[in-house]
């Protein structure tokens, strides 16, 4: 998507949908009222009507019959002003694209929602970049028929009347037009089917990535994966008729010394329990049991993209789930890359098996911090619901600027407790530690497991991505849509700005 920036006045600006942003029981801005002017006060007639009030997420739109450039004009509801957020630019931004995709339009302008009421006008601008983009995503690859699709939207104005501050534009929202249509490009490897998107594949979908923004991707297969002595991925694996993979990935921008930062991801392809099957519908959406690994690729991809002077490796253990007569079982005993022996109770607590390798192997970069994600804990779903990832780790420091992140991009985090007494929960009489607990804390049970595999003396900081990393019905929020929403990379990329 192409994005312009002009300064000209609403009334004169040229595109099929010109969005403007108005917040409940408040009176027009000065942009606005000189575009109701020009439309005969049709945007105060609607007002005063009550057909439009203002709240959020409400839209109304009105066709300008020639009397303003645009041939209609969307008033977006952006709800109260004292509680307007950012994020809420980037929530209108969503509405937005989608009113103009439903309306098979290809061109859209939007003035800057919220302009002057919180954060820099140029922060605003970038929000709705990112509104826009990813508001404008679905996943309707295997749809042969597409004849009742909107068109793909091939502008966006942003418009605002002081040149000074629109020249300010250009930077972030380019930032984060690329940073967008990454996350996008993720979305759809998420959402890609579990027989499509196997281990293999993703692994060649990172060594393209690679290729395209100019960072490293290194794939180990199976032999590798046996060399390298991972024999907690190993034993997911073996139950699955395919092939792991490890994927490691690594940006390193000019001028960068020093220790690295290591993300990992759980990648698991899908998760059907392996033999402690799962029941019922909970097998669903368990191909989305690979987002917290596709993230850290769109992070490592964002980061080379964006060339942030940072120095990143990014961790992708990657297999299936699944039952067979090969399958790893419960009661089995496996030692980790860092000699840490585990005994499996479940074998659909299997994120946990797989992340201990890939958490201890970060060992090997020296990194002064390493942060996870996984769809880990169907337990964080029942404890925050889908508007909150779980935030745990064993670094105040590292944790309070993974929330300042989050802060700063819409992707909301919440801490549990890593109180050590947590740990007795998951002792073992025969190995190390167990892979499950008793039915209590789940997800923080599963963090403590994790920590057993970090590094001595190494700032850590774990996100369960369980509940946020797909919606089942793409009511969460406007740029999410439906299915999976590329949580995580916004805030990772942003926790990467501010480390370096
Ligand atoms: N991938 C699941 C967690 C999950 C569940 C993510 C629902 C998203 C939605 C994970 O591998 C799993 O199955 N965890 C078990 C752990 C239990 C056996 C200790 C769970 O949460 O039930
Ligand atoms: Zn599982
Ligand atoms: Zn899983």
């Amino acid at each position: 998507m192409k994005i312009n920036y002009s300064s000209e006045p609403l009334e004169k600006l040229k595109t099929d949908l010109l969005a403007i942003g108005l917040f409940e029981e408040e009176p027009l801005h000065a942009d606005a009222r000189k575009l109701d002017l020009a439309l005969d006060h049709a945007i105060t007639n609607v007002l005063k009507s009550k057909d439009f009030k203002g709240e959020p997420s409400e839209t109304y739109i009105l066709n300008t019959n020639g009397k303003a450039s645009a041939k209609r004009v969307l008033l977006v509801g952006l709800g109260k002003k004292k509680e307007f957020e950012i994020d809420t630019a980037r929530q209108a931004a969503a509405i937005t694209v989608q009113t103009a995709i439903s309306h098979n339009l290809t061109s859209l302008a939007a003035s800057v929602f919220g302009a002057g009421v919180k954060g820099p006008t140029s922060l605003l601008a970038a929000a709705i970049a990112e509104g826009v983009i990813l508001g404008s995503y679905s996943f309707k690859t295997f749809k042969s028929k597409k004849k009742d699709e909107g068109k793909a939207i091939e502008e966006l104005t942003l418009a605002y009347s002081d040149k000074g501050e629109l020249a300010k534009f250009k930077e972030p929202a380019e930032q984060a037009r690329v940073l967008s249509e990454i996350i996008n490009h993720c979305r759809e490897l998420q959402n890609l089917p579990p027989n499509i998107a196997t281990p293999e594949y993703i692994g060649k979908e990172a060594e393209k990535l690679a290729n395209k923004y100019k960072f490293k991707a290194t794939v180990h297969d199976k032999k590798g994966i046996e060399k390298l002595g991972f024999n907690a991925l190993l034993a997911v694996n073996s139950g699955s008729a395919k092939e792991p993979r490890f994927i490691v990935l690594e940006h390193r921008g000019k001028s960068t010394s020093g220790a690295p930062i290591c993300l990992v991801g759980k990648t698991i392809t899908f998760d059907s329990g392996g033999l402690n099957i799962k029941v019922g519908d909970f097998m669903t959406n368990m191909k989305f049991d690979k987002c917290g690994g596709i993230d850290v690729l769109g992070t490592v991809a964002a980061a080379a993209a964006l060339d942030l002077p940072v120095h990143v490796i990014g961790l992708m253990p990657a297999t299936e789930n699944l039952p067979s007569g090969s399958a790893y079982k419960v009661g089995d005993i496996y030692t980790a890359y860092n000699g840490k022996t585990m005994e499996i109770g479940n074998t659909d607590a299997e994120g946990r098996v797989i992340l201990s390798d890939a958490l201890a192997y970060t060992k090997t970069f020296k990194p002064k911090a390493v942060i996870d994600l996984a769809t880990l804990t169907g337990a964080c779903s029942v404890a925050l619901g889908v508007h909150a990832a779980g935030l745990m780790g064993n670094n105040e420091k590292l944790i309070s600027k993974v929330k300042d992140a989050a802060a700063h991009t819409g992707e909301r985090v919440w801490e549990l407790p890593m109180f050590k007494e947590y740990n007795d929960i998951i002792k073992s009489e025969v190995a190390d530690v167990k892979n499950i607990g008793d039915g209590t804390a789940g997800t923080i049970t599963a963090a403590k497991f994790l920590e057993n595999f970090i590094p001595d003396d190494t700032a850590w900081a774990h996100l369960d991505i369980a509940a946020v990393a797909w919606t089942e019905k793409g009511k969460v929020k406007p740029y999410y849509g439906k299915g999976a929403t590329g949580f995580g990379i916004r805030l990772l990329i942003e926790l990467l700005k501010n480390m370096k």
